[in-house]
């Protein structure tokens, strides 16, 4: 009789503990992968705020396809501009160029530093009026931030946070859409290191106004 009271007893707080158990852990999962949607990486592109309707984020693309000027001039004194292939076409790709100095027949004066990477690493040997990712898959022009995203992760993962590459338009986009610069807008492909800021010269004294020692001649 006592016994089966007190098996009674445990089996109901079993069940109650189980079905407690079962609550905790649902409502920890749903609060989780909410947490997990909300600080994913990449957000910057579609922010997800549930039931809302948010201005779209553009990123603003280069050229499909850039052109070259041939050096000749059409009949009314007008740049004769040619794509990629036009030349390439009929042409061997140099697979070892490496160096603005080494192209002697054309693109000369093409200011190259970018690494150890040769120019075929990122142009498309079988293609020249399209790039190329480093698994062989050709790329537009226009989808490069694509190329630069393959070696630079910690800078493009920045970017699609916010803290690389800066935007214009609404930071919220529930008032209007974001738009977001390039790669190529900051950063030449071919010389990507930042131009290095001019330092300008020190607001000139007050008359009256302490001079405050400067470093080597003093300034007048
Ligand atoms: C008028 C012809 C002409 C056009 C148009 C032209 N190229 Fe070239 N390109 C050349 C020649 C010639 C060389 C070889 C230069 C050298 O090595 O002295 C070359 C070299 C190159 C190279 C180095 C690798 C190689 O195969 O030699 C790349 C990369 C390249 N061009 C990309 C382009 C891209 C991209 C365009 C279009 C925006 C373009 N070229 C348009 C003539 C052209
Ligand atoms: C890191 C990738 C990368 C490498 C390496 C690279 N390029 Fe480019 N190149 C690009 C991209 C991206 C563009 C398109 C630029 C734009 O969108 O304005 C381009 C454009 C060009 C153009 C046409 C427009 C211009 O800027 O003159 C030529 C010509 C060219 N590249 C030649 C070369 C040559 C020659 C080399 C090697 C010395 C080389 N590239 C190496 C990525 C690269
Ligand atoms: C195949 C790999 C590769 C690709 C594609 C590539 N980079 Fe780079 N990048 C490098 C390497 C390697 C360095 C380091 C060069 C060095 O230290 O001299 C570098 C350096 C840089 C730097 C720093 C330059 C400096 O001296 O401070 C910038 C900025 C940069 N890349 C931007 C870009 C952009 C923008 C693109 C896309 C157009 C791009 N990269 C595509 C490999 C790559
Ligand atoms: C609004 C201009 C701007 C845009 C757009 C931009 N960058 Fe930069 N980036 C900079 C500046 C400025 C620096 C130099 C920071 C310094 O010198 O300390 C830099 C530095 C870099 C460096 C050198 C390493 C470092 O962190 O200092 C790399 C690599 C780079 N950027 C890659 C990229 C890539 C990839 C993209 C596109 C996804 C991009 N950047 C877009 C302005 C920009």
């Amino acid at each position: 009789m006592a016994a089966g009271t007190r098996l009674g007893k445990w089996m109901f707080f079993g069940v109650i503990g189980v079905i407690a158990l079962w609550f905790v852990g649902a409502l920890g999962m749903s609060w989780q992968q909410q947490y997990r949607d909300r600080v994913r990486p990449g957000r910057a592109f579609s922010e997800k705020v549930i039931g809302e309707t948010l201005h779209p984020v553009m990123i603003r693309k280069p050229d499909a396809e850039p052109w070259v000027d041939s050096g000749k001039k059409d009949t009314k004194g007008q740049p004769i501009m040619v794509a990629c292939a036009t030349c390439h076409d009929t042409r061997t790709a140099n697979l070892k160029t490496n160096d603005g100095a080494l192209l002697k027949e054309f693109h000369q004066g093409l200011k190259y530093a970018h690494g150890s990477q040769t120019c075929l690493s990122c142009h498309n040997s079988g293609d020249y009026n399209n790039l190329k990712l480093a698994d062989g898959q050709s790329l537009d022009f226009s989808e490069s931030i694509r190329l630069c995203a393959q070696c630079h992760g910690p800078q493009y993962r920045d970017y699609q946070n916010g803290s690389h590459g800066g935007m214009n338009g609404h930071w919220d986009l529930k008032q209007g859409p974001r738009e977001r610069n390039h790669c190529t807008d900051c950063h030449d492909p071919h010389h990507p290191a930042y131009p290095q800021v001019m330092p300008v010269f020190p607001p000139k004294p007050v008359i009256g106004e302490a001079v405050l020692p400067t470093h080597g001649k003093p300034s007048h």
